[in-house]
């Protein structure tokens, strides 16, 4: 066994090693979606329960059909935070679905943390699909695939992340994951939206747009996640536009074949200029969504198969 997590709660604990088993099951998994058949047989018989306590509409989409192309049964709860109390109602939430025993609990809470909390609690395997500013490890992982797809290769690719670094779960777990594959990460936002302490991440942090995208191969863009933000970030929408926004021009300091991602939603004339957003020949947002199935089908099957091994160690009374 090559990936041995029993949760996927983040990048951070994850070994090159686990990575690359993912993304290789994934990527045939990316090949039968393509197909006419594009059912699997890895889930049958188990119960998927997908708790969204935020907003989502391709993450559930996406985490709904992964399952049901497996044979789970996919059950989604759509928990708006109004009605539902922080802390003790999360786990009495978790206990309650716990004990109808699921095997897979696909979680998105707005706390960061609030989803490994959960997982001490349940005995089943948890993923988690987006907590607070912490970690999206399945978006980082189909961007991973959707990358090494795209440039033959996942290691030594100069890649600029850009926009609205300091609210976003999505840069933390792309940083991770870009960094433990040997790339070189280039962070590249006004200093109101790096956030503190990242000098010790191991990137380089631009803030200058034509600087921080000369020589990229990929170039990642990020929403301006007003949500997030309790205060002034940045001056108006029109002036990060300007300075922020990617469009042509900026682009053309990248390298001629670089491609641009976004995990979307997008804010089309804020963080990217549109028609470089439709434009086949550079953005692979489309592959981006494509691939999100493709790695969520891959990481339960390698969890539920993680779970049955540890069920089975119990059942003959050898400690997992
Ligand atoms: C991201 C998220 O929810 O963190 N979206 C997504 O999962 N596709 C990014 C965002 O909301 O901007």
């Amino acid at each position: 066994m090559t990936f041995t997590k029993r949760h996927l709660l983040g990048i951070e604990p994850l070994h090159p090693v686990e990575i690359t088993t993912l993304l290789d099951l994934a990527d045939r998994y990316a090949e039968m979606g393509r197909g006419v058949a594009k059912h699997g047989h890895a889930l049958d018989g188990l119960t998927q329960i997908n708790m969204f306590f935020e907003n989502s509409t391709r993450t559930q989409a996406s985490f709904e059909l992964a399952g049901k192309r497996l044979g789970a049964d996919v059950m989604t709860m759509s928990m708006q935070t109004s009605s539902v109390k922080k802390g003790e109602t999360l786990i009495d939430t978790a206990l309650t679905l716990n004990a109808m025993h699921p095997d897979l609990l696909v979680v998105r809470h707005p706390h960061s943390g609030a989803v490994n909390l959960l997982a001490e609690k349940v005995n089943c395997a948890v993923l988690n699909a987006g907590d607070g500013r912490h970690e999206h490890p399945t978006q980082a992982l189909l961007d991973a695939l959707t990358i090494r797809r795209t440039k033959g290769r996942l290691h030594r690719l100069n890649i600029a992340i850009c926009g609205d670094i300091a609210h976003s779960r999505v840069a933390r777990s792309n940083i991770l994951l870009l960094g433990k594959m040997e790339n070189r990460v280039k962070l590249v936002g006004p200093p109101t939206l790096i956030p503190a302490g990242v000098s010790d991440w191991g990137v380089e942090v631009f803030e200058d747009m034509r600087e921080g995208l000369a020589g990229a191969d990929v170039v990642m863009m990020l929403r301006l996640q007003r949500e997030r933000m309790d205060g002034g970030f940045i001056p108006s929408e029109r002036e990060y536009y300007h300075r922020y926004g990617l469009d042509a021009a900026k682009l053309s300091c990248a390298k001629d074949d670089a491609i641009v991602m976004h995990p979307g939603p997008m804010n089309r004339g804020v963080e990217i200029d549109g028609t470089i957003a439709d434009d086949i020949n550079r953005s692979v947002i489309q592959e981006q969504v494509e691939m999100g199935v493709a790695v969520r089908m891959a990481a339960m099957e390698l969890l539920a198969a993680n779970l049955s091994a540890a069920r089975e160690a119990a059942a003959s009374g050898v400690t997992a």
